[in-house]
């Protein structure tokens, strides 16, 4: 496993972080509380110290099951978790309703803290490494929102702070305030937005990037078939981008660049990981993972520097994919 700092905090942080957003099982079609803590427990044994939650994913479990997984290593955990969508008051901006309950997007300081302090509980500590404001807020001023997390860093509650789904004008306006040491935002070989406004931004201020989704929810793994089936309320059943035509096409890209990971001895979905570590200095890669399988085969993909002839030649095929599309 590679590891850099994070941002501007003095944090030695894996390059792969382990997701865990389907383990709140809302919008992933339920989930499996055993092999979820297995899945944590096997990536903090195959050097994976990153681990990522929101108290959003399934109002409070994934937090839980980390709080459960990490316990006796909580030291050797960088705990990455977040605030800003809540449940427990209406304010701010609706957004969204989880298991029957209205969630808005709402940062005012107040708020943040309780956040904090339940966050805390479930996940039996008493600070955060890495604290992210999860979706944006329009009510609350940004000044408002940094002036309560850089309290909280002085205090010793948190360690460093990270925002999420922002735009450049949102990420001015929090670094105007002070050191943002880390954007989480959408970024795989399909959704590659942020490399024209945010990228840049981040190089120039010491700003690290998480990317979520980096296996595009597993369909870049290689391993979604025709024959694969989604249940209940897993948000990939009615995603065109996991439609018979897509699936065939993504696989189709896929083979093409199978023999550079042949090369490497790694599986297709350790090369598309390898590919985004490769994006930018300071990037860490966010994997969701099921199961201690998935955990250690994508933990694996932080120990893999990719040559930049074999990265330019996967962005060829790739240009070739998005062309067809
Ligand atoms: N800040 C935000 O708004 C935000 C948004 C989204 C995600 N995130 C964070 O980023 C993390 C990663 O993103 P993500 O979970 O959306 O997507 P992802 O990492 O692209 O995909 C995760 C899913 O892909 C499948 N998978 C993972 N590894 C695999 C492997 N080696 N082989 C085959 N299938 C594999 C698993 O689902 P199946 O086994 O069910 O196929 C897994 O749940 C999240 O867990 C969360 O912590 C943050």
């Amino acid at each position: 496993m590679r590891y850099q700092t994070l941002g501007t905090s003095q944090i030695n942080t894996s390059l792969i972080g382990l997701g865990t957003w389907a383990m709140g099982g809302w919008m992933w079609g339920g989930t499996d509380d055993k092999a979820s803590i297995d899945a944590i427990k096997a990536s903090l044994d195959n050097g994976v110290n990153l681990i990522d939650t929101a108290p959003a994913y399934g109002l409070g479990k994934a937090e839980e099951l980390v709080g459960e997984a990490i316990q006796g290593r909580r030291e050797d955990v960088v705990l990455a978790t977040k605030c800003g969508l809540v449940w427990h008051t209406q304010q701010g901006e609706y957004f969204f309703d989880e298991e029957g309950k209205p969630v808005h997007r709402y940062l005012g300081g107040d708020s943040i803290r309780y956040e904090l302090e339940q966050s805390l509980t479930r996940l039996k500590t008493d600070y955060i490494d890495l604290y992210i404001t999860h979706w944006q807020d329009p009510t609350t001023d940004i000044n408002h929102t940094m002036e309560t997390l850089l309290a909280l860093k002085e205090e010793g509650k948190i360690r460093a702070i990270g925002i999420s789904n922002v735009n450049g004008d949102e990420l001015k306006s929090y670094l105007k305030c002070g050191a943002v040491d880390a954007i989480q935002e959408k970024y795989n070989m399909l959704d590659r937005d942020i490399e024209t406004g945010l990228m840049p931004m981040c190089a120039e201020n010491n700003t690290s990037i998480l990317s979520y989704s980096s296996l595009a929810q597993g369909l870049l793994s290689g391993k979604i078939s025709a024959q694969r089936q989604f249940s209940g309320d897993d948000q990939r059943i009615n995603d065109p981008r996991f439609s018979m035509q897509s699936r065939h096409s993504i696989n189709q890209f896929l083979d093409t660049i199978s023999p550079i990971a042949k090369d490497y001895s790694i599986s297709t979905a350790q090369l598309v990981i390898a590919w985004t570590l490769e994006q930018a200095p300071s990037m860490f890669a966010l994997c969701g993972a099921r199961n201690s399988q998935q955990a250690i085969e994508n933990a694996a993909a932080g120990a893999v520097t990719l040559s930049k002839g074999d990265v330019d030649t996967i962005n060829a095929q790739l240009q070739k994919y998005l062309a067809d599309q």
